[in-house]
């Protein structure tokens, strides 16, 4: 679900076809583009992969134009075709209009339509809108009061870009939940789902709030709220490098982000003590006042996210002495949780637009809770509901399956953890200090673990023919055995689960036979309890014929006799292991994919960012 507006003085299909392949990493299954030619409408639109819809126009070109939209869809109402696929245009062919997110009240337009004689001709709701604007417009309003007169009949979640044939120095855009901002260059402007539509021609960007219509001409934009009122987008300047949007010359975006985590989780640390010692976040917003009287803290997030949110409940719970529930975004409002001003909400969301998760924390928020986001994208909406927020600083994240996002949600929540201890005095602050010594050293810790890649890279072609493995952790290491999991499932479509090892004997042994893989998690041995039981795990599971991968701390060579393969893990405390844990699961998933031909960047099935529930 990527979209692109454009006006100004160059090609505006090469404008929109080049954004729409820099927003290629948003995740969709089919793409189109409209431009406004000679007074009229030129459309094309094509399933599957942006290159289905560039041979199409190569085929058949398109005519020179300098005003144009795209768009590409992930499907939600109606399937992922060609007749489905955007944009879509009104009755007499004069609007085109791209849509992301879903008309909930479309089914009562549409028949409402088709009483006054509108045919259809896919099944998508937004056809529905692009009839709406269209009357108006043949009406006699401008496409700008078109669009604030239909999004104020509107139900659900949308946001839209359209053009009118006989306006050609105008495209108009509303939003409401999905993301949208404005690129403004000279004697141009363009609209994108992200700034990576249009960061090679500006780095000047408008933000825009909920519920806003915009006006791109080739002299700026201009903003206005549904009901037609003054409003202003935040202007902002982009200091991403276009670079940060590349590859660097590696075969996937998520190994290059893979092997980018150490500075990933450096850029994280950055600046949270004060010269004072004292750990300071930017943009907590809750004062410590807040911060005492909470007396339960709910982590909710989905996928990895959901994973990083279940270390944090260790970390938090060990050195706050606040109980910490986990939940799914996608289950949390339904089970009528218990909420109240004590209770602190934590959405964990790299892209900050995933829709369960914040449609949760919209929950929370209207049962008078605080929410906390830990974010890794500035300017998206969850932070910008939430009371406080933790950015993460990993940079722009292109494969669709989270790693340095993750890790770096990881520090994020270990920071969390001791600013919550030393707000509520359950740490002493030489205490904190060494801790986040102990975190400093990390960066360091994953570029050595990192250098496990080669061995890795061997194992995924070893076991490229297997269609199933397990994955074991026990505390903080459980999690990362559910991400190891995770990781290969998105990426190599296997069947691959992670346990808890002590749960091992209370059904999924049953799964063991013989020859099949399992990675174990080791705990350090400073948690000898954990570590033996783990050890006892490792034996039972070989004893029935499994091939065992034992992830183990440098000097400890407790599980070598019992063993298939050792992968060493640089020394670390038993609650941050997961930053260095993780880093060989998500090597050898990346790897495997790779070995089994598969499109490691953008697997099938998924998106980055769901912005739908
Ligand atoms: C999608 C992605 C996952 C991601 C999840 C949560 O399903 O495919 O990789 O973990 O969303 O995303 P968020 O942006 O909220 O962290």
């Amino acid at each position: 679900c990527g979209i692109v507006g454009y006006v100004g003085d160059r090609s505006a299909q090469g404008v929109v076809i080049d954004g729409l392949r820099r927003l290629e990493y948003r995740g969709y299954d089919s793409a189109g583009i409209a431009l406004i030619a000679d007074g009229k409408l030129a459309t094309d639109k094509k399933a599957g992969k942006l290159a289905n819809l560039e041979k199409a126009i190569a085929d058949t070109p398109l005519p020179a134009s300098t005003t144009g939209i795209g768009h590409t869809r992930w499907a939600t109402h109606g399937g992922p075709t060609d007749g489905n696929a955007h944009p879509h245009v009104g009755r007499t062919g004069r609007v085109a209009v791209v849509h992301n997110g879903i008309i909930e009240n479309f089914a009562e337009l549409r028949a409402s339509l088709e009483s006054d004689g509108h045919e259809f001709t896919s099944q998508t709701d937004t056809e529905v809108a692009a009839h709406l604007l269209e009357r108006e417009v043949v009406g006699g309003a401008d496409l700008t009061v078109a669009m604030q007169t239909v999004c104020s009949i509107l139900e659900g979640a949308f946001t839209f870009v359209a053009i009118d044939a006989e306006d050609p120095s105008r495209v108009v855009a509303a939003r409401r939940n999905s993301p949208l901002v404005v690129g403004l260059g000279e004697g141009e402007s363009f609209l994108g789902s992200d700034v990576a539509a249009f960061i090679e021609h500006t780095r000047e960007a408008l933000e825009l709030d909920q519920d806003q219509v915009v006006t791109i001409t080739r002299e700026g934009a201009t903003v206005t709220n549904f009901d037609g009122t003054a409003a202003e987008g935040r202007h902002f300047h982009v200091d991403w490098d276009l670079a940060a949007a590349e590859k660097d010359g590696h075969d996937w975006f998520m190994r290059k982000e893979i092997l980018e985590q150490p500075r990933a989780v450096a850029d994280s640390l950055l600046g949270r003590r004060t010269s004072s010692g004292a750990l300071h976040l930017d943009e907590m917003r809750l004062d410590d006042d807040e911060l005492r009287e909470v007396t339960k803290i709910i982590i909710i997030a989905a996928g990895t996210s959901f994973y990083a949110g279940m270390v944090a409940k260790y970390a938090i719970e060990h050195w706050c002495r606040i109980s910490v529930e986990v939940e799914l975004a996608s289950e949390f409002r339904y089970r009528d949780p218990i909420l109240d001003n004590s209770t602190l909400v934590v959405a964990i969301s790299q892209s900050g637009e995933t829709a369960d998760t914040l449609q949760a924390i919209r929950h929370a928020r209207s049962q008078r809770s605080k929410v906390l986001a830990i974010c890794n994208t500035n300017g998206s909406t969850i932070p910008r509901e939430s009371d406080a927020v933790i950015y993460t600083h990993a940079g722009p994240e292109i494969g669709v399956a989270s790693t340095k996002g993750y890790v770096t949600q990881l520090v994020a929540c270990y920071l969390l953890a001791l600013y919550l201890a030393q707000a509520k005095g359950t740490m002493y602050g030489d205490e904190i200090d060494g801790v986040m010594t102990q975190l400093e050293a990390m960066p360091a810790a994953v570029e050595k673990v990192l250098e496990t890649a080669p061995q890795v890279y061997d194992l995924a072609r070893e076991y490229a023919d297997r269609r199933a493995f397990l994955f074991l952790g026990r505390h903080a290491g459980y999690p990362v055995a559910l991400e190891g999991a995770l990781k290969l499932k998105e990426l190599a479509y296997l069947h691959a689960e992670g346990f808890a090892a002590g749960e091992l004997k209370h059904g999924p042994i049953a799964l063991v036979e013989e020859g099949l893989p399992i990675w174990c998690i080791v705990p350090p041995r400073g948690r000898d309890f954990l570590h033996d039981k783990m050890r006892s795990g490792i034996m039972e599971v070989r004893a029935r014929g499994a091939r065992t991968i034992a992830l183990v701390e440098e000097g400890d060579d407790s599980v070598d006799a019992v063993s298939d393969t050792i992968i060493r893990l640089p020394k670390v405390p038993v609650l941050l292991q997961p930053l260095v844990a993780v880093v060989p699961l998500q090597l050898f998933a990346c790897q495997l994919a790779t070995e089994l031909g598969y499109d490691v960047d953008q697997p099938r099935n998924l998106a980055k960012s769901v912005t739908v529930e």
